[in-house]
């Protein structure tokens, strides 16, 4: 994965929507008085649904109603893959590279992106539908390889099977999430394997 750092052109300025701020204000009501850095995390997500994208002036703003430094909402910002250093398409694909789905393929869907969307990740497709980026473990590794496209993971993936579904999405259909090969959850691939003689007693 690449250093996660802040895109080079950012927006002159950033205010939060009246909306959007009695929303900031009310995740700083959960937390004790002099607690309202822990809500970072929420004012960044609800700048990133409003904009697309954490921008610097964003960090500036966050900081500010926060009462932190903006070098500590920063390092929340860059930490953590969620929040997009960048502008992205519609449909943002997060690839995971990390060893599980490395070693079952995710070469091949990193291919396929390139393919379909753009040859660098960070890239805004032409039609403005898709962008891309490789990401660390998303926690679906017993389904590997896996992405993520904005909030719905796809498993048991080949580069082909992400190309179909990249092009179902451009389509404007809703592909199938989860599994592709009709895993049931994350059992073992051709069904269980333990524990069958009191599924059986159950059945
Ligand atoms: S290694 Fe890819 S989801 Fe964990």
């Amino acid at each position: 994965m690449s250093v996660r750092r802040l895109h080079e052109e950012q927006p002159e300025s950033f205010a939060f929507s009246a909306e959007n701020l009695a929303r900031v204000d009310a995740w700083i009501a959960k937390f004790p008085a002099g607690r309202q850095a822990s809500a970072v995390i929420s004012a960044l997500w609800i700048g990133q649904e409003q904009e697309g994208w954490v921008t610097k002036p964003m960090i500036e703003e966050v900081a500010r109603i926060l009462a932190m430094p903006s070098i500590r909402v920063l390092e929340v910002a860059t930490f953590y893959t969620m929040f997009h250093l960048a502008p992205v398409g519609k449909h943002h694909v997060q690839v995971c590279t990390t060893t599980p789905c490395w070693l079952r393929g995710s070469d091949e869907v990193v291919k396929a992106c390139k393919r379909h969307i753009a040859d660098k990740p960070h890239t805004v497709s032409a039609d403005g539908e898709f962008s891309w980026e490789e990401v660390e473990c998303l926690g679906a590794c017993v389904n590997a390889p896996m992405v993520l496209i904005n909030s719905d993971p796809y498993e048991d993936l080949t580069g082909e099977k992400a190309g179909e579904i990249i092009e179902a999405l451009r389509r404007g259909e809703h592909p199938q999430t989860g599994s592709q090969i009709g895993r049931h959850s994350s059992e073992p691939e051709g069904g269980p394997t333990t524990l069958i003689s009191i599924v059986k007693e159950k059945v």
